[in-house]
């Protein structure tokens, strides 16, 4: 096991009725802004439960916060929050909402252009407190210190992650979740799956329990995802999802381990150029970039193969097909597609691609050896 230091300061409140706890857990006398995505809040009484319980303190609300959150947008709302003396933000929404609410609270304490903080979070330093209603069970934010901004005028989306912008609470209510479409369900499912993989799929590093526990939320994910794709409105089976996608990016199976996030990087430049959505992005890259690096991931392909998809082939390589096959059939199943070309995406995204990755400079991998060359082979088997 790899020396680690581990901290997760954040509360979790969990459960029916629960966003009435805000009265309580926001100390009276801050004054708070709220931040919103573009509206779901207002037709699935998220909205309502908020307002009744901070009836109490002052508030100001910024709305808009897209999808992808985008720099522009929240360099408003850091003006919005600045003008009214705001000490306390509260974000009310899904991983988009929250990860712009903490670059906002970043971002009103930073003296110098603030797109610094994103390509450099070590500029990070400890300022506005950041809570959230999460409302969409996919990214993790709601309890880790990481955030992922887009600068569309600069075609850029960039993650970066510090321990000063855990938030200091989240409120996590499955009814809540009710209300999402579909296709939001299905890429929160890929996107949890993923934040696993990134962690596991490495190679064997004596870290027994943080296999089990990663091991526990795929495990779980194959059993859950189609059903709540199909149906999100059982309390049980939202809550188990909830929880995942909370313990699969809050680090505690990140302990110790070697870790990947090669898929997420290129990802994020898939989104950039053509704005697919994050989860898109993984369903279609994940596959082929298994198949270029089987090689080096051989050891815990077939620990993968065997605990989560009880795979009894005895030929390691066929076992290790079996299992990448597998995982492309389960995106599948939880309604995302696995192809560049199921979104009009074609061979021109090879070059486009990996130039990007060049122009960066930075190899990717638990390796590091994932490098321009390697993005074009997987773009090529994407397409
Ligand atoms: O904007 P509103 O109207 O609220 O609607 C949203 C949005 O259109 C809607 N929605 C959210 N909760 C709902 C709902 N609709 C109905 N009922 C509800 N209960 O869903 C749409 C998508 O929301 P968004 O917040 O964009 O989705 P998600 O939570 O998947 O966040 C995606 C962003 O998070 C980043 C992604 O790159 C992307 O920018 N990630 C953040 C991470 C982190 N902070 O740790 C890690 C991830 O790997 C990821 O990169
Ligand atoms: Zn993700």
């Amino acid at each position: 096991m790899n020396n680690f230091s581990f901290v997760n300061p954040t509360k979790i409140i969990f459960g029916k009725g629960q966003i009435s706890q805000l009265a309580t857990e926001i100390p009276s006398g801050k004054r708070v802004m709220i931040t919103f995505g573009g509206g779901s809040v207002r037709s699935n009484s998220v909205y309502d439960q908020v307002k009744i319980a901070l009836k109490n303190h002052f508030t100001v609300e910024f709305w808009g916060i897209e999808p992808n959150p985008d720099y522009e947008t929240l360099l408003k709302a850091v003006i919005v929050a600045q003008e009214n003396n705001v000490d306390f933000l509260l974000a009310v929404g899904g991983g988009s909402v929250l990860d712009g609410t903490k670059f906002i609270s970043q971002a009103m304490s930073f003296n110098a252009d603030p797109w610094k903080l994103v390509k450099n979070a070590q500029l990070c330093k400890p300022s506005v407190p950041v809570a959230s209603v999460m409302t969409l069970p996919a990214t993790g934010s709601e309890m880790n210190g990481r955030a992922v901004i887009s600068y569309r005028a600069k075609k850029e989306k960039l993650a970066f992650m510090s321990e000063h912008m855990f938030p200091k609470f989240s409120i996590l209510d499955p009814e809540v979740t009710y209300s999402l479409p579909t296709h939001q369900i299905s890429n929160g499912v890929v996107d949890t799956f993923m934040h696993a993989m990134e962690q596991y799929m490495t190679y064997p590093a004596q870290a027994f329990l943080m296999d089990r526990w990663a091991e526990g939320i795929l495990k779980t994910l194959t059993e859950i995802g189609e059903k709540v794709v199909k149906d999100h409105t059982n309390y049980d089976l939202m809550s188990n999802y909830m929880l995942c996608a909370t313990m699969a990016l809050n680090d505690f199976i990140g302990m110790g381990v070697p870790q990947d996030w090669a898929t997420h990087r290129i990802g994020h430049d898939l989104t950039a150029v053509y704005g697919l959505d994050h989860a898109q992005t993984l369903a279609v890259l994940y596959p082929a970039f298994l198949k270029v690096t089987k090689a080096e991931k051989r050891d815990k392909l077939l620990q993968y193969a065997e605990r989560v998809w009880e795979i009894k082939e005895k030929d390691p390589d066929k076992k290790i097909d079996a299992a990448i096959e597998q995982t492309e059939q389960f995106f599948r199943r939880v309604g995302l597609k696995t192809r560049l070309h199921e979104y009009q995406i074609n061979d021109e995204a090879v070059e486009i691609v990996a130039e990007r990755v060049l122009l960066r400079g930075i190899v990717y991998g638990e390796h590091k050896n994932i490098d321009a060359d390697a993005v074009k082979k997987i773009i090529r088997l994407a397409l």
